[in-house]
């Protein structure tokens, strides 16, 4: 089941993201989700919460902020789940496009957005903490503006 992600669900994600990121976020991280209003859903499975997406959006563009799937439910098909329910709430609020950044070694997820035809548009060099030194994040993005007017029949 998926649902809004509510800041009472922070004690659920925060072992998840420690489980799964190199460099999880902090509780101060989720919070100020919360305080900016961004929007995000849990996915949950026999009533635990497994998984969260959390994204923000503004003049038409949204970006994905945080996707984790607990390391003992991955491969079930839930991060594409949260990831087509964020995108068709997106779409519903009119954004025009999507962006996310990955990094370049995490192929599980990089397939996913592939998979989700996401399209690789550039990368930043050295942006995220790594191990040793930092790490480059691909940049990739999705029209779903041009989506929503082909479904509505184009021109
Ligand atoms: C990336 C992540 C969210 C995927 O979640 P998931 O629930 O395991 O993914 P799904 O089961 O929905 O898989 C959907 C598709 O993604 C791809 N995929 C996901 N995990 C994969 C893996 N370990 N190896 C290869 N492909 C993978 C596959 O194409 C898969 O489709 P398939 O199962 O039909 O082959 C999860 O691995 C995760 O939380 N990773 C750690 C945190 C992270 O990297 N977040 C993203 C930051 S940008």
């Amino acid at each position: 089941m998926i649902r809004s992600f509510l800041q009472s669900d922070i004690p659920q994600a925060l072992p998840i993201e420690e489980a799964t990121q190199i460099a999880p976020w902090s509780e101060v991280a989720f919070l100020r989700c919360f305080e900016a209003k961004y929007p995000g859903w849990v996915i949950e499975d026999q009533g635990q919460v497994v998984g969260f997406v959390l994204l923000s959006l503004a003049v038409g563009e949204c970006h994905i902020l945080n996707l984790c799937i607990h390391p003992k439910a991955q491969r079930r098909g839930f991060g594409r789940q949260l990831m087509e329910y964020a995108l068709d709430w997106a779409k519903e609020q009119g954004a025009g496009i999507v962006y996310l950044e990955v990094r370049r070694s995490n192929l599980a997820a990089i397939l996913l957005y592939q998979n989700m035809h996401f399209k690789q548009i550039g990368e930043r060099k050295d942006y995220y903490p790594a191990g040793r030194g930092r790490e480059d994040a691909l940049v990739f993005a999705r029209d779903i503006g041009i989506e929503v007017f082909l479904e509505k029949g184009g021109l």
